[in-house]
């Protein structure tokens, strides 16, 4: 199992990162988490578009196209030789002076960080997650907006901080109007009466991935999905609640502030939609670069 890490073009093992790089100093970059399947990366070019427009939000131009950025996957890939990869794609502001204006930075940084594929206990998807809802608030939209993916996630940490001083393997953030808005690194989904809801995008989340895809899967099996600005209520009283993420894939939730959730194990809907995504996984679609994110 090897770490592979390209710089700007370079691979080796080990990268040190300059400490004039506002990536380093302001949390000014950003990035994306993607996996692979049979050692190919799943939806690459959602990620990409994402990545794109977390570059946008912060005025930052990302010097590499679609096909740079697929061929020196492709070769880290390659070099890394591990069976399937997690990978993590950055792209930092670039070095200059010790100041938050990113003004004298005039080179941004590409990194594409290839290591052995990160994987939860089987166990959990059996058992089921604890979330705790906390006090840190998701950041406002008009603030830092959540749907930008940037190298900043101290809001996040805070709240995953204050859920594990809970008990909890992770926290549910409510947005400043205390609606439901979305987990640390992952995106909320809970079922009443074999309905699904999720918060809105504009409730301030990232627009997940792995999200659009459970939403479109679930509409394609005949399963109808609600967004709205959701309160923490509904949540809490649900049949059953699971989270999404790349990594996490569709994670049963069994227990919010410690009360049981549903009949405390993954239910129906949640085991249908882990076998739906799971078969996405295996199939050709991941690869597809039609499949568009909404933002
Ligand atoms: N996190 N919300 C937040 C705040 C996230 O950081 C992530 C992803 C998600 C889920 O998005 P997706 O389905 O596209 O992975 C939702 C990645 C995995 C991470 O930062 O590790």
């Amino acid at each position: 199992m090897t770490t592979k890490i390209n710089f700007n073009g370079v691979i080796s093992e080990n990268l040190s990162i300059s400490f004039y790089d506002h990536g380093f100093l302001f949390g000014d970059s950003v990035y994306e988490v993607v996996a692979t399947h049979k050692n190919r990366p799943c939806f690459l070019y959602p990620h990409l578009q994402r990545l794109h427009n977390s570059a946008d939000g912060i005025s930052l131009n990302i010097p590499w196209s679609t096909d740079r950025f697929a061929e020196e996957l492709q070769r880290t890939l390659q070099e890394a030789g591990n069976p399937e990869s997690y990978i993590r794609i950055i792209v930092t502001r670039g070095e200059g002076a010790v100041d938050i204006d990113p003004s004298s930075c005039t080179q941004p940084n590409v990194i594409i960080y290839v290591s052995a594929e990160k994987k939860y206990p089987a166990e959990l998807y059996m058992s089921g997650v604890n979330l705790a809802v906390v006090s840190v608030k998701r950041n406002a939209r008009d603030a830092l907006n959540p749907g930008i993916k940037t190298g900043n996630y101290l809001n996040n940490i805070l709240a995953v901080v204050e859920a594990n001083r809970m008990g909890a393997h992770d926290a549910v953030m409510l947005n400043a109007n205390g609606d439901l808005a979305e987990s640390t690194t992952s995106n909320l989904f809970f079922a009443h009466n074999g309905t699904l809801f999720t918060p809105a995008l504009g409730c301030g989340i990232l627009a997940g991935i792995t999200r659009s895809m459970v939403m479109q899967l679930a509409q394609e099996n005949g399963i109808s999905v609600e967004e709205g600005s959701l309160p923490v209520e509904a949540l809490i009283s649900a049949d059953e609640v699971f989270i999404t993420g790349t990594i996490k894939r569709v994670m049963p939730v069994t227990r919010i502030d410690n009360k049981i959730v549903g009949e405390g194990r993954p239910g129906p809907l949640s085991q249908k939609m882990m076998r739906l995504y799971g078969d996405v996984l295996e199939s050709e679609i991941p690869y597809d670069p039609a499949f568009k994110l909404q933002f």
